[in-house]
């Protein structure tokens, strides 16, 4: 998606990522949102670039489809992330205004355990000779 903005921005814009928690409670945005209630991880993603007009927007999320030369793009950037994004349940919208910039609100299910990291420390093996 950041690329995508990179993209959308040709030289100059500004590019905005922020990430909260969200309690989604209230029917219209579950209903906007295609997500039941919970809590969720909102990371947004904005850029001040050309935007899409309508017909754009729409498709997107559908493989292959980009506006983009075939040395630009794929088609595959975003229905991949929407996949992935629906596997952990989870929802991405998109909204963009042509001309001023778009906006990627991607949610995920906000995990409530206690995380915890472990590092392991592993010495580097002395190479051995080849028999
Ligand atoms: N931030 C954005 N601003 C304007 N248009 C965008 C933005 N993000 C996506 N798009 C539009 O959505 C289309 C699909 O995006 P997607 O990331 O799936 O494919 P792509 O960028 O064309 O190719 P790639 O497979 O290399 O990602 C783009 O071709 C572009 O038209
Ligand atoms: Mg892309």
């Amino acid at each position: 998606m950041a690329i995508n903005a990179r993209h959308a921005m040709k030289s100059v814009g500004q590019l905005y990522i922020a990430v909260r928690n969200a309690n989604l409670e209230d029917a219209v945005s579950m209903a906007k949102l295609d997500l039941p209630p919970g809590d969720y991880v909102l990371i947004s993603i904005e850029d001040t670039g050309m935007g899409m007009p309508p017909a754009v927007l729409e498709r997107i999320f559908e493989p292959f489809f980009t506006t983009k030369t075939a040395e630009d793009g794929t088609g595959l950037g975003l229905s991949m992330t929407f996949g992935f994004v629906k596997q952990s349940g989870g929802y991405i919208a998109a909204e963009s205004v042509e001309g001023k910039g778009s906006i990627f609100r991607m949610f995920l299910p906000r995990a409530m355990a206690e995380g915890s990291i472990e590092a392991t420390i592993i010495e580097p093996s002395v190479p051995q000779p080849l028999p």
